[in-house]
């Protein structure tokens, strides 16, 4: 039998369930949950005035307010879930972007639109420049071997010549040595591998790239920078033919006015060597700060192939001679447009930047 302060608990049960399915807010929840669970509740009330009634009676009528409780409790917080859940999805709804929503009229025009870098447009004059004149154009990666950037180039471990190149290792955890390529010379390397590979010599192929040295940037520097690597592999090659690509190349490239001198260098890869340099656009040969008073720029080297680098490939030097070149495409572009100090093409000044859109 039901205790007599509990003859009303299914009716007061289900209005208190009745209000919890009537919440339309977590906030209306937070101000009716004392009164629905709390110390004030009808619950709370009915506990106080089981205390009048003896002991056998207070245990049952305890159990009974127990389990209406439990109810009322288990009901208020799926309650809770289901507002924090539609609540949550409101504000989603409230907060969705709708990106086809913008009204034109909105907009400031003129935007300002991106166009490609002085570096970018550079190296793809200076391939129309090569391909016109028979080259095609190929790429290597940035992350060479030791193998490739060094000792395939006739470079062994402990070279000297190592030290003209001195650059950022890559810890791969391998065994070998891994670099930030110091130069596109390694290309070379790649692609007279494919040659021999699919017996497809010869070679008439610049390499175009960006390579990195331990250098502090200065006028004529950048630690980060870019090349152009050309390499001819053929028949009866000889300095003539890349003293003539040389000289074609600054005519068409950088126009009248401009000379290119070959004066004598060395290259361990590379035997006779020189060093490739133009008038110095900026003083036109007078000699200024950007070219340290000589008048003149050095764009690169270059040289007719060492039989030791086909040899290191496979190529039968007895067959087959070339020469390879390698010079900067920041220097072209630092030279083509007069600027007077290169560390303008990464400082991403758009005042610098727009000249050249
Ligand atoms: N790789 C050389 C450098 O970066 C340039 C070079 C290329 C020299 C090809 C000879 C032949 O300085």
């Amino acid at each position: 039998m039901t205790p007599a302060p509990l003859d009303d608990l299914a009716t007061q049960r289900a209005t208190i369930l009745a209000a919890i399915a009537a919440l339309t807010s977590l906030d209306e929840l937070r101000d009716a949950e004392p009164s629905l669970v709390g110390r004030r509740s009808v619950l709370a009330t009915l506990q106080r005035s089981l205390g009048s009634l003896d002991p056998g009676e207070r245990r049952d009528a305890g159990a009974l307010l127990q389990e209406a409780r439990r109810d009322i409790e288990v009901a208020l917080q799926s309650r809770r879930e289901e507002l924090r859940a539609g609540e949550r999805s409101l504000r989603l709804e409230a907060d969705r972007l709708d990106l086809g929503d913008v009204v034109v009229s909105d907009v400031r025009w003129p935007m300002a639109a991106g166009h490609p870098g002085l570096v970018a447009t550079t190296q793809r004059s200076l391939e129309d420049v090569f391909v016109a004149m028979g080259f095609t154009v190929a790429e290597g990666p940035e992350v060479e071997s030791d193998w490739y950037n060094f000792e395939a180039l006739n470079m062994p471990p402990a070279h000297p010549a190592r030290g003209l190149w001195d650059t950022f290792y890559v810890d791969l955890g391998e065994p070998e040595t891994v670099v930030l390529r110091t130069h596109t010379s390694p290309t070379q390397i790649h692609l007279m591998e494919e040659a021999v590979a699919h017996d497809s010599l010869p070679i008439h192929s610049v390499m175009p790239g960006r390579c990195y040295r331990r250098d502090t940037p200065d006028a004529r520097h950048l630690a980060t920078f870019h090349q152009v690597e050309g390499l001819v592999v053929d028949r009866g090659i000889t300095f003539a033919d890349l003293a003539g690509v040389i000289e074609t190349f600054t005519r068409a490239y950088f126009g009248v006015g401009i000379e290119a001198r070959l004066r004598p260098g060395y290259f361990p890869f590379t035997e006779p060597s020189a060093e490739f340099e133009v008038t110095c656009t900026i003083c036109r040969g007078g000699g200024c700060r950007t070219c340290s008073q000589t008048g003149w720029i050095e764009l690169g080297g270059c040289g007719v192939m060492d039989p030791a680098v086909f040899e290191a490939v496979g190529i039968d030097s007895e067959v087959w001679s070339g020469f390879a070149f390698g010079f900067g495409i920041d220097r072209c572009a630092q030279m083509h447009h007069r600027i007077a100090d290169m560390r303008a093409l990464i400082e991403n000044d758009t005042r610098f930047l727009r000249q050249f859109s």
